[in-house]
């Protein structure tokens, strides 16, 4: 099974401030819905809650918490990374998509073969950050470039990120 982490990322690595993104990106937004259509995506219980507690349509939701009653409609709740993964592997999904937040990316990252991410190339400051990905670990596959326009405040870029074999 491949395991995916997707994340829109400043220059210096932030991605959230007070429970919202840094950015306001429209393509981006489009680009996460293709890239997590019909796939499980797996958060943590603060990424839920900046979703308003509302599920993403067309996916299977599933939220990671450490408490023991947290529920809400829509969503399946797990109690551990382990759990999330092996609920995906046991619906028999090929790859699952890890989205945020800053305390689920760092602890995933270890165990994922590719990333999708989102340079927003500006240098902004946050409460969340994410990861710093070692290069010796990670392959640049792929990337296209976007300059900023009148719906889109920041420069950006599409890449993808492919786990060295070793
Ligand atoms: N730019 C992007 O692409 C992007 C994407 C997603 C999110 N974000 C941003 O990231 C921020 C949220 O990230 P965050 O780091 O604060 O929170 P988070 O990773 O979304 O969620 C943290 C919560 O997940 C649960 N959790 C974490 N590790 C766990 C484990 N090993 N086992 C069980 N439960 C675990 C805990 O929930 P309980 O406290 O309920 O136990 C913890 O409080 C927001 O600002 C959001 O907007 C940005």
């Amino acid at each position: 099974m491949i395991i995916t982490q997707i994340v829109a990322v400043s220059t210096n690595n932030y991605i959230g401030k007070d429970y919202q993104l840094l950015w306001t990106l429209p393509n981006d937004m489009r680009h996460f819905k293709n890239k997590t259509w019909a796939l499980p995506v797996i958060m943590g219980r603060k990424t839920f809650y900046s979703l308003e507690n509302k599920p993403l349509m067309g996916r299977l939701n599933i939220v990671i918490t450490r408490q023991k009653d947290y529920s809400a409609p829509g969503i399946t709740v797990v109690q551990s990374i382990e759990e999330a993964i092996e609920f995906c592997k046991q619906q028999d999904f090929k790859e699952i998509m890890i989205i945020g937040g800053g305390e689920i990316y760092k602890q995933t990252l270890p165990i994922c073969n590719k990333l999708f991410i989102t340079r927003v190339h500006a240098v902004l400051h946050g409460d969340t950050m994410y990861p710093e990905i070692n290069p010796e670990e990670w392959n640049l596959t792929f990337e296209e470039n976007f300059e900023s326009d009148a719906k889109h405040e920041f420069a950006y870029s599409f890449q993808t990120w492919e786990r060295v074999e070793l």
